[in-house]
């Protein structure tokens, strides 16, 4: 037989072909991205807002974007987020944030929805529970948003679900603003209240998902929420002297077991989904896993000590000063799993994409999904 069988050379030129596309892109089966969810998410929708209406600050200031980009993005870490590691392993360019261009762009590899300090409720919601959240905007902005993009870009229900069908919708990490602004209200003695309304928040997230699959997402990624236990401005800001309030990595227990009771509800609500939804592949990503991996395993991930921010001040959880101009910023970020006290590093944000993108942190890795 040998290479002069044209049967041959054709396998050979679809081999070729198939390694040619392998290559590009280790997936390359979603041809757009579009993302929901708050300043873990946000590519610089926030400061784009900011610009229009405030006095420019954190995440649009340096010494945010420092490690990547070397000026800031808008994005509240020093470098890329989970998502834009997402978008890079599957082959897309980073996703723009969608404000900017709402009403102009094609966004032909997707967009960004994302807004810094986005709740899942609706802000009038709290109102019941007596407390304001400082940002006007929630979920509904981002899926109003995304339905009038939709409409300019695909009108029509047929081609909405054809653009749909082959996007991938990372949907969240969102609601754990809705705690936050609770307990960064000087509430963090009383878990009881936010843990009252946590099956709202639940209930708005999967409403939210059930939205997109309507319009016609075929692929959605649903991550949890960190171990806010484990975060500096949680430390620092409720410090207690009984040592049976830690866990035996030095996180707040109290705090960690909020964050689980979230993470449980949500899978629940995801199995409800995944039953509804058939004909859709839903993936819970499970952030606080991935997290708690460098928190029990520094050393093995090149972390000193994953409870310290690196831009901050003084004290034992580096928080003695915000995050700006003036702080006191570490040399080597990629030593550390904190930037802000809040947010966290783009290695921690690297090493968290990692395990979604080739498990063990989701239910199907995302990398496995083509
Ligand atoms: C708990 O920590 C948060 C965040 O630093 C802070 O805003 C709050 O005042 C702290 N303490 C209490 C008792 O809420
Ligand atoms: C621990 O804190 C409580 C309340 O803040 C205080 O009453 C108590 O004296 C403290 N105990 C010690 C050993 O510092
Ligand atoms: C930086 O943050 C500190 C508080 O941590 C604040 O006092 C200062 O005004 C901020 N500087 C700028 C330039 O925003």
């Amino acid at each position: 037989m040998g290479s002069s069988n044209p049967l041959f050379s054709i396998f050979l030129t679809v081999l070729a072909v198939f390694l040619l596309n392998a290559d590009v892109g280790s997936c390359g089966c979603f041809k757009r991205m579009f993302t929901f969810g708050d300043s873990l998410t946000d590519a610089g929708n926030f400061a784009y807002s900011g610009r229009k209406n405030n006095p420019p600050g954190p995440p649009s200031v340096p010494p945010y974007g420092k490690t990547y980009f070397h000026h800031p993005t808008g994005r509240a870490s020093d470098g890329r987020l989970i998502v834009d590691f997402y978008a890079q392993a599957l082959g897309l360019p980073l996703l723009p944030p969608s404000l900017p261009d709402e009403k102009t762009s094609q966004f032909p590899t997707g967009a960004n929805f994302a807004l810094f300090g986005a709740t899942a409720l609706n802000p009038n919601f709290f109102k019941r529970y007596n407390f304001g959240v400082p940002f006007p905007w929630s979920l509904d902005d981002q899926l109003a948003s995304f339905k009038k993009v939709l409409a300019r870009i695909a009108p029509g229900d047929a081609a909405t679900k054809s653009v749909l069908s082959e996007s991938l919708i990372v949907f969240g990490e969102i609601g754990g603003n809705d705690y936050n602004f609770w307990f960064f209200g000087g509430n963090g003695d009383d878990t009881d209240t936010p843990q009252k309304y946590m099956p709202d928040v639940i209930a708005r997230i999967g409403d939210g998902v059930q939205e997109v699959i309507k319009l016609g997402a075929k692929t959605v990624l649903v991550p949890g929420n960190f171990p806010i236990g484990c975060v500096p401005a949680y430390l620092s800001g409720n410090k207690s002297n009984k040592s049976a309030d830690y866990d035996q990595f030095h996180c707040l227990k109290r705090f960690n077991k909020f964050s689980q009771m979230h993470n449980q509800l949500l899978k629940q609500e995801v199995e409800k989904l995944k039953s509804l939804n058939a004909d859709v592949k839903i993936i819970y990503a499970d952030y606080y896993g991935a997290f708690m991996e460098l928190v029990k395993n520094p050393s093995m991930n090149g972390i000193d000590d994953p409870l310290v921010a690196c831009c901050g001040g003084n004290g034992p959880y580096g928080t003695g000063h915000g995050c700006n101009q003036t702080a006191r910023v570490c040399s080597d970020p990629s030593r550390f799993a904190s930037w802000d006290q809040i947010h966290m590093t783009e290695k921690a944000y690297n090493i968290i994409a990692n395990g979604v993108l080739n498990g063990p942190y989701a239910d199907t890795p995302l990398l496995h999904v083509c």
